[in-house]
């Protein structure tokens, strides 16, 4: 396993066999199963990995979010050497973002709402970093969890718009014993905090089931899902919402499909979660 913090060393194990393809997976460290899993997707579908390692500071909303992101980079180099991944980028700070840096990535509308209401700035320091990213790495394929349906959703849009000559693959969510979504943010939780956690997929499982019963009227599966949310004593909601996944527009109505999101703080940390659901 190649390790590199460099622009032109990447640039150079990338290049060594231009024939053969590259998957990459964009991180933050802080591995998980969740990351494992896109790993190897990646894995299976390419003849070589390539995995970074970055803690992007402008995607940030708040200084003490950003200091109290979870580091772990010998246990992260390991799980990467298990899965035999060939390219581990971790970037130098001042090569990603030198001090007289001033051009960012936005894609507009999608951007400012749900996740963007609440954390702004966020996608455009997610599009910017990710756009770093593929021109520096050209991978073939990139590899994004589902947990982050919106992040999916604004990348997809940027490489659509901008044209960039790749293809992002989605990789489900993965999960805890009790349904909760696994995500470097878990290590934050207290005991308590964790098995209350479980709060936002019971949410999630109830509206899924009332669909499947019939109901269709969001504000009644919204309003359920609060008064679910409540019963749990360290959870407090930051948004819930019921939306049309091709254009992520808030629904009245359920229509075929629709992406149920939904952001909840539990113990002070901040949880997201969704489910896509189709009606046959
Ligand atoms: O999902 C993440 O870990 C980050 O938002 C990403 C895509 C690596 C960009 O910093």
């Amino acid at each position: 396993m190649n390790i590199t913090h460099e622009l032109n060393e990447l640039r150079r194990y990338r290049w060594q066999d231009s024939e053969s393809s590259w998957g990459l997976v964009p991180t933050m460290g802080a591995l998980h199963q969740g990351h494992v899993s896109l790993i190897k997707q990646a894995r299976a579908e390419n003849e070589n990995v390539g995995v970074s390692i970055f803690i992007n500071p402008i995607q940030f909303n708040s200084p003490i979010d950003l200091t109290s992101y979870p580091v772990s980079i010998d246990h992260d180099l390991q799980i990467l050497e298990n899965e035999d991944v060939d390219l581990v980028w971790i970037p130098n700070q001042k090569d990603i973002y030198p001090s007289d840096f001033q051009s960012y990535v936005e894609v507009e509308n999608i951007s400012r709402i749900l996740e963007g209401k609440s954390r702004p700035g966020h996608f455009r320091g997610v599009t910017t970093i990710v756009a770093i990213l593929f021109n520096v790495f050209q991978p073939d394929k990139a590899y994004f969890g589902q947990k982050d349906a919106q992040q999916l959703f604004v990348i997809k849009r940027m490489v659509q718009d901008l044209k960039f000559n790749l293809q992002i693959i989605t990789c489900p969510t993965v999960r805890d014993n009790d349904g909760l979504a696994i995500s470097s943010r878990n290590q934050n939780l207290s005991s308590e905090g964790r098995k209350q956690a479980r709060c936002l997929f019971e949410a999630l499982s109830y509206s899924k089931k009332a669909i499947e019963k019939g109901e269709r009227i969001t504000s009644e599966l919204i309003k359920n899902m609060q008064k679910i949310i409540d019963e749990f004593t360290l959870a407090k909601v930051d948004y819930l919402s019921i939306a049309d996944p091709e254009t992520l527009n808030e629904v009245e109505k359920i229509q075929k499909r629709c992406l149920i999101s939904l952001a909840v703080f539990v113990d002070n940390v901040r949880l997201i979660d969704n489910m896509i659901i189709e009606l046959e």
